[in-house]
């Protein structure tokens, strides 16, 4: 027990271990994420439906969506966003590993009518002969990722990009990293049964690093007969920092707002959204 406690309460070194997939792909944790994806009036999986009108109401006029538009959703979850971007005529493809959330997509599409290019798999490796006017990733994914994953999604960003082709996407601010708090709680069912249908105990280990300016929410989870560990890391920047580490990937930021609805960049916002352009 003493052990088993101290791996719980253990702190990896930052981005050491990814569980995303698992987070995302595990059959019933992922239709529970659906749910939440889908539920319009709460901002946990996906923003509220509000917001992603207004998201993409501003990007139909900030881009100039139209029928000549190649569009990539990289991170679409259940296509909230794709659908609507289709919907202005573009040319649109929903890359996700969540095999739920795209199958969901794809009935939307089929029901609507809409011609959508779905890609279930993970989008470090996405390859495509198409280049895009404009990918997005939206929801601060970026964020979840390790600097090496990160750097190789700049790769793929920068092969599948067209010259003069734009990048948005939205990240978690030192705002929002100055409002957590280090702690270690245990819960029964904790989430009210987010992880199982069964019976679970549930630990979560909240680790600050400080140096680099990275969270990890650590849910240690244990069933009858099922125990595992899910690390949610997230990446925090301030303006220099994100400018920075896309400098060094090939591109520069052009753009600078408070979030993916384009409203005014301000210093105390908990999310920083970016334009980003090659560097030619
Ligand atoms: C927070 S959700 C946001 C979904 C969508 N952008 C939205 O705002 O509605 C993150 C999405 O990214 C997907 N995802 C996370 N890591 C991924 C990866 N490496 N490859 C493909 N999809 C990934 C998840 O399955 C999930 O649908």
């Amino acid at each position: 027990m003493f052990e088993q406690l101290q791996r719980i309460n253990q702190r990896p070194e930052p981005f050491s271990v990814y569980t995303a997939e698992e987070l995302w792909n595990d059959p019933y944790t992922s239709q529970q994420m659906l749910t939440y994806h889908l539920n319009e009036e709460v901002a946990l999986a996906s923003r509220t439906r509000k917001t992603i009108e207004g998201s993409v109401a501003w990007l139909q006029t900030r881009f100039g969506l139209n029928s000549d538009t190649v569009i990539a959703d990289f991170g679409c979850g259940p296509g909230l966003y794709t659908t609507r971007f289709a919907q202005t005529g573009a040319q649109v493809t929903g890359i996700d590993f969540s095999a739920k959330s795209i199958r969901y997509a794809q009935d939307v599409a089929r029901r609507e009518a809409l011609k959508i290019n779905y890609q279930q798999q993970n989008y470090l490796e996405f390859e495509s002969p198409q280049q895009f006017d404009l990918i997005t990733m939206i929801m601060c994914d970026f964020c979840a990722l390790s600097p090496q994953q990160r750097a190789q999604l700049l790769r793929v960003f920068h092969k599948q990009l067209k010259d003069e082709g734009s990048l948005l996407l939205d990240v978690a601010s030192l705002v929002g990293y100055a409002q957590r708090q280090e702690q270690a709680i245990y819960e029964f069912r904790q989430l009210n049964g987010f992880w199982s249908a069964n019976d679970y105990y549930g630990f979560v280990n909240t680790f600050k690093y400080d140096d680099v300016k990275v969270i990890l929410d650590k849910y240690s989870l244990f069933e009858a007969g099922r125990s595992r560990v899910i690390y949610n890391w997230l990446q925090y920047y301030n303006l220099p920092s994100l400018t920075d580490e896309f400098e060094r990937n090939g591109f520069v930021i052009s753009e600078t707002y408070a979030d993916v609805t384009g409203a005014p960049y301000r210093e105390d916002g908990e999310e920083i959204a970016v334009v980003v352009n090659k560097r030619v």
